[in-house]
């Protein structure tokens, strides 16, 4: 038995990976390393990984998009019986100004990944990310997996939801187990400088205003990374009510509390014991002004249950970004 872990030197596969490893497990990780954000931290979240010295992990430094390479892993990953598809060109605002990568790593990366799972002899289970920005131009809170999603309004949110509609037809096809996760701005220790709580708490170190986009008036549901990985691994061995029918469904993993950004700021400021300098802008394309988990589906299913605060995940991702940048 072995899991493969696209992304694997990205912030959720990293943790996802550390958890596989330390109860045992097999791990074959894929990750390309692209320069999106700093390389020399997910070179870092890789060395962890390869040093934990429990479970076995082996890694290949491959573009998921590149047909040729990922296919000559079959040989490889015969004993493979999960594949978690978490690499992917993240960042709504990006999208906008580099649309191409996204279509190449989130849906052609996609298909060429749903193509070797469903070779796999042994699999079991395609789990794949999804995310809250497929909601798009919704209206209604909280956001629930039953709600309509055509309204995607980035390019990374069309992908994301292309990947959904995708997994349906490899669920239909070859009756391939598909389980999308829908997660909403995940943070915490070792997390990615592109988003707010790492590039915020960075800003506030150096001196230099943070941009606080539509003047501050945004809630987020702010997922704790421990959270998400606790609800990756409850689905992995989740069995689908009706086998019968198309294997394929979608959750929201999320806090499920929608917060002030403000308060999110607050969190920050009071963990460095440091007032920010506001730049107040308005709102950036491609951006929804509130996100909100409905979480029932995911807890009745699989008993997921986040339990951390931004007043609690605040301060250990500030003590743990202190102590990686020696600040
Ligand atoms: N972090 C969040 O708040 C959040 C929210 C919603 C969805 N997601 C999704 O969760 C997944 C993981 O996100 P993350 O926050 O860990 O991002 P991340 O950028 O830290 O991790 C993604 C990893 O995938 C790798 N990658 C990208 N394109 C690749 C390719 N073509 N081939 C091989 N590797 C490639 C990157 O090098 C990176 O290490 C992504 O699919 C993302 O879209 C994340």
């Amino acid at each position: 038995m072995a899991d493969l872990v696209t992304g694997v030197a990205g912030f959720i596969g990293a943790a996802v990976a550390e958890k596989l490893l330390a109860q045992g497990s097999s791990v074959i990780g894929i990750d390309n390393l692209n320069d999106y954000y700093d390389v020399s931290l997910k070179k870092a979240r890789l060395e962890r990984l390869q040093k934990m010295g429990k479970g076995s992990f082996s890694f290949y430094p491959y573009n998921i998009a590149d047909k040729e390479a990922i296919f000559g892993l079959e040989a490889s990953c015969r004993d493979v019986t999960h594949v978690l598809n978490l690499a992917a060109q993240a960042g709504v605002r990006y999208s906008i100004e580099n649309p191409f990568v996204y279509v190449e790593s989130n849906v052609m990366g996609f298909v060429v990944m749903a193509e070797l799972a469903r070779r796999l002899p042994k699999l079991k289970h395609f789990i794949y990310a999804s995310s809250s920005s497929v909601y798009g131009g919704n209206d209604k809170i909280p956001f629930s997996p039953d709600d309509a999603v055509d309204q995607p309004i980035s390019v990374y949110a069309a992908t994301k939801r292309s990947d959904e509609l995708l997994a349906y037809t490899f669920a239909h096809l070859y009756k391939m187990p598909c389980t999308g996760l829908r997660f909403f701005t995940v943070y915490g220790p070792w997390g990615r400088p592109d988003m707010a709580a790492y590039s915020f708490t960075s800003k506030i170190i150096a001196g230099q205003p943070i941009p606080v986009f539509n003047n501050g008036n945004m809630r987020r549901d702010f997922t704790y990374i421990d959270d998400i990985v606790h609800g990756i691994l409850g689905v992995l061995n989740l069995p689908f009510k009706e086998v019968a029918k198309t294997p394929t469904r979608v959750y929201n993993l999320g806090n499920s509390r929608s917060e002030r950004l403000m308060d999110y700021i607050g969190a920050i400021e009071k963990a460095l014991g440091k007032k920010a300098i506001y730049t107040f802008l308005p709102m950036q394309p491609g951006d929804i002004e509130e996100t909100f988990a409905d979480i029932t589906a995911s807890a009745e299913d699989f008993g997921y249950a986040p339990t951390t605060t931004i007043q609690e995940g605040i301060p250990r991702f500030v003590e743990w970004y202190k102590a990686y940048h020696r600040v």
